[in-house]
């Protein structure tokens, strides 16, 4: 019987901490002053031919990644795909981890300062590099602009979400 309540509280912990921890993915990350006022320019949300050359971008942007075995960095010219590619099998980026950009949900919080910062700047501790050195401003909103339509069925759609979250560091 002792045995049977322990288990009981053993389940009860994993569960509380396991939506603690989906409790603080979820949350975002105050954007940086510097970045607080970068906004996408006037229409390109929806403007296909800014969409087109940020899909070029997206899977031919030259970047570089550790080859952790060879312990060097090698050079790679497929851009966001290289992470951000749908594995087909496995229904998630070929990268675990990485931003599924098809997932409205998570998408639709991203306002266009902290999707700008975390582009430009990476992410620490992961393997999402950052692009401010590769990509100019202008290059960076091509590629979001394209990234959007990823949670839009591949359609330009202007980004207006009530879920938006706006949070700037102090
Ligand atoms: C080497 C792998 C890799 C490449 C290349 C890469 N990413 Fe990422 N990206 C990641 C990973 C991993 C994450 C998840 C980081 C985390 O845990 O928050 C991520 C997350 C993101 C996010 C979400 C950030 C957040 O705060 O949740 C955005 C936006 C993003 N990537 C955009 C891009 C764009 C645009 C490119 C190309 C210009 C790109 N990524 C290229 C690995 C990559």
């Amino acid at each position: 019987m002792k045995k049977r309540v322990g288990a009981v509280l053993l389940l009860l912990l994993f569960v509380w901490v396991g939506q603690a921890s989906a409790e603080k993915e979820e949350e975002l990350k105050p954007v940086p002053k510097a970045y607080a006022d970068k906004h996408m320019p006037k229409g390109w949300w929806t403007d296909a031919a800014i969409i087109k050359e940020g899909q070029r971008l997206f899977e031919t942007a030259k970047h570089e990644i550790e080859d952790k075995r060879a312990k060097k960095m090698v050079k790679i010219e497929k851009g966001c795909l290289t992470c951000h590619a749908i594995d087909k099998a496995k229904d998630r980026p070929v990268t675990r981890g990485a931003q599924d950009f098809r997932a409205e949900k998570a998408m639709n919080r991203f306002s266009d300062a902290y999707w700008f910062w975390r582009v430009s700047e990476g992410v620490p501790k992961t393997k999402m590099p950052a692009w401010k050195e590769k990509l100019t401003e202008e290059e960076r909103w091509k590629v979001i602009a394209y990234e959007h339509t990823w949670s839009h069925g591949s359609k330009p759609a202007d980004h207006t979400h009530k879920e938006i979250v706006v949070s700037v560091e102090p």
